[in-house]
């Protein structure tokens, strides 16, 4: 069974701010902390050297083990800004098993005499700490030009799972002898397994069994003179070839000039918001208005409904609760309220699902709590029926409100009533054939495409998508004020917006007629009023409803991904059929410039962030904010190969 990771927090010396009882050794030296780590870690990598000659628009990504205080993060954002073209961009991936509380963040960054550029930097890095939630929390700093992925888990097993590439390598661990998780072989064969011909690491120790460990695992290791005048320390240079990943889709290649995103719901709003956050222009074409499809309900609940298994859409749901306090803040009152959610269990079933899954959950999440009926009502507001989980994350969200918002980013050219018809691939780019809002066709060539158009995606994407269409209709009832956040059971219910609550939804699979119905409200309504001790709603408190479709997959996982060349998969993949672990030789052919995010089914509030940072960034090369098993799981061609191996003989 895949099992959540646990981690646990720092212990902190209570007379001193940098040194920890649990390792019973120091976060930096003491004497110059800014001086070692711009030594060992920035001037060992050569990073001012390498951020000088980065090209226009590229990336440069650094991994390190041990963010600690995040003080050689911060010193790595300085000097990129001082250094690197004002286009470039750079991205720290970090990992930490036992994170600071914000407290003891605080107090090491207070105790340390930094530069007034430091100060406001750090500050920075303080608003956006994370809670310590065992998942990749990402950051996005300077308008876009600083990606921070730290991910809360041991170092080795978040290395061993990258999907992607690092340029620059920085160790630090508390000292070999007192930190062995930090320096193990299986860590530096991880760290080999990601880096290519130019990929540089540096450390502050030079003990014999980092030596021989990075040499074993293929760096070309040096010992240099340790900062002023101490002990020795590390440089090396990763002296193989890449290792091969044929399954892993590439960054893309071509010009970057016209990016085309076709659908403007959650999924593409969301796709072009985190291009438009990297400074980079992109045209999103709408059939209709934008948010006129599944994203066009005014009340949406944001909540995660995990696994007691640690599936990867649960992990990609857990991770995306965790960044809701962050990624949503922005947000207009009236379109995001993190107000907590109760997941009210209302029959044995529910309740055994939660008990165990609330066992299953590590130690360390706290984002899920048992809760009586009598607390569940008090945190409510109203009298429940039920007792279940609450989760304090959670909240509900305005779709076509945040749509809206998401759209307003200068860098996004929303082109509504422009329904794409055809689209072609060719050396060029893709040229996409469009019905204008005059009924003209016209045709227009683009570098790159996201399919993010929900159920049409399939009718342009080759490879066989199992979308499927599930039917559901929202009411709109009149507002019980004192409800203070979402419940839901079968059914759910909205707290009050402008005199008003949404409770929902019906779920009628395979069925796409958008026409209301009297029935549907009544269910919905019932299925309410079933979450309360004192029914609250009549059939006169109906104001309103709602029908789209929701876009769900066989396996309610999203599709994310660049599209792989279907013909070439067939005969490169035909080991499959007679042996599931076959591995191809050479890496597989994907589609040049063709992406898709779709498939989001019932918890698109909740995850076309993460899902569109995931597409975003494999599209530009940058490292995935999630492990190779989770961007497999959710990978387009996840089905086609799927189809392969079941047909074994
Ligand atoms: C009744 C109901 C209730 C829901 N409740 C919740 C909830 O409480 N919480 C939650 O997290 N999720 C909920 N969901 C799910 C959530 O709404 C969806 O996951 C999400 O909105 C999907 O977003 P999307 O952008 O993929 O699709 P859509 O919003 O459907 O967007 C696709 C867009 O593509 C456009 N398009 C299609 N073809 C073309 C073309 N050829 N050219 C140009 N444009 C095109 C469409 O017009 C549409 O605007 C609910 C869904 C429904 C139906
Ligand atoms: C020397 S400190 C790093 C200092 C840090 N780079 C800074 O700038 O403040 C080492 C860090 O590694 C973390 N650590 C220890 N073992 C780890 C492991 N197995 N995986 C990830 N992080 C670990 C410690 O909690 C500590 O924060």
């Amino acid at each position: 069974m895949r099992r959540y990771p646990n981690i646990n927090r720092a212990h902190i010396d209570a007379n001193h701010p940098h040194r920890s009882t649990d390792f019973d050794d120091y976060y930096f030296l003491l004497l110059d902390p800014i001086g070692e780590r711009q030594s060992v870690f920035i001037d060992g990598n050569q990073l001012p050297k390498r951020f000088a000659e980065l090209q226009p628009n590229s990336i440069f990504r650094v991994g390190e083990t041990g963010f600690g205080t995040g003080l050689t993060f911060l010193l790595g954002w300085l000097s990129f800004l001082t250094y690197a073209p004002p286009s470039a961009r750079l991205q720290w991936v970090s990992t930490e098993a036992f994170p600071l509380s914000r407290h003891d963040l605080d107090q090491a960054l207070d105790a340390l005499p930094l530069p007034d550029a430091f100060i406001k930097v750090a500050n920075q890095l303080r608003e956006a700490w994370p809670d310590p939630i065992p998942t990749c929390h990402r950051r996005l700093f300077a308008d876009g030009r600083m990606i921070l992925d730290l991910h809360l888990n041991d170092a080795e097993v978040v290395f061993s799972q990258l999907s992607g590439s690092i340029d620059a390598w920085c160790l630090d661990g508390f000292s070999p002898d007192r930190n062995p998780t930090l320096w193990t072989n299986g860590l530096f064969r991880a760290l080999a397994k990601h880096s290519h011909r130019t990929t540089t690491l540096s450390t502050f120790t030079s003990a014999r069994l980092v030596r021989d460990g990075l040499t074993d695992a293929g760096f070309s290791v040096e010992k240099v003179q340790g900062y002023g005048g101490k002990r020795d320390r590390l440089n090396a240079v990763f002296a193989n070839n890449p290792e091969q990943h044929p399954w892993a889709p590439r960054n893309h290649a071509g010009a970057m000039n016209r990016i085309a995103i076709v659908g403007a719901g959650l999924a593409g709003a969301w796709v072009a918001q985190a291009f438009a956050q990297r400074g980079i222009a992109v045209m999103l074409f709408e059939k209709d208005q934008p948010a006129s499809g599944a994203s066009g309900n005014l009340q949406g609940i944001t909540y995660a409904k995990l696994s007691i298994e640690a599936t990867p859409n649960s992990l990609i749901q857990m991770q995306s609760l965790a960044h809701l306090s962050q990624w949503f803040r922005h947000f207009a009152p009236d379109h995001w309220q993190q107000s907590g959610a109760l997941l009210l269990a209302q029959d044995d079933q529910a309740r055994s699902h939660q008990d165990k899954l609330l066992a299953a959950l590590p130690d360390c999440y706290l984002q899920m709590q048992s809760v009586s009926r009598s607390d569940a009502s008090d945190l409510a507001g109203l009298s429940l029926n039920h007792g279940g989980l609450f989760l304090p994350d959670a909240g509900w969200l305005n779709p076509k409100g945040c749509v809206s918002e998401l759209l307003t980013n200068p860098r996004i050219e929303v082109k509504p009533y422009q329904r794409i018809l055809h689209a072609e691939t060719s050396k060029d780019g893709t040229l996409l054939t469009i019905q204008s809002p005059t009924d003209l066709e016209e045709q227009q060539v683009v570098d790159l495409v996201i399919w993010t158009n929900a159920l049409e995606a399939s009718q342009f994407i080759d490879m066989h998508l199992p979308l499927k269409p599930v039917r559901g209709q929202i009411t709109q009832i009149s507002s019980v004020p004192a409800l203070r956040m979402p419940i839901c059971g079968d059914a759910y219910v909205a707290p009050a917006t402008n005199g008003m609550m949404t409770c929902g939804a019906t779920y009628a699979p395979n069925s796409d007629d958008l026409e209301p119905r009297v029935d549907d409200d009544f269910t919905n309504l019932a299925a309410a009023n079933s979450l309360l001790q004192h029914p609250a709603w009549t059939t006169k408190d109906i104001l309103g409803h709602r029908v789209s479709l929701r876009t769900a997959t066989p396996d309610y996982a999203p599709i994310v991904g660049q599209i792989a060349d279907p013909r070439d998969w067939d005969s490169r993949l035909d080991g499959l059929k007679y042996d599931a672990s076959f591995q191809p030789s050479e890496a597989l052919p994907y589609l040049n410039g063709q992406y898709v995010l779709a498939g989001l089914g019932s918890r698109g509030t909740l995850t076309a962030p993460i899902t569109a940072e995931l597409v975003v960034s494999q599209i530009l090369g940058e490292v995935l904010p999630v492990s190779e098993a989770v961007r497999d799981a959710l990978a387009p061609d996840r089905f086609f190969r799927r189809q392969l191996i079941r047909g074994l003989n």
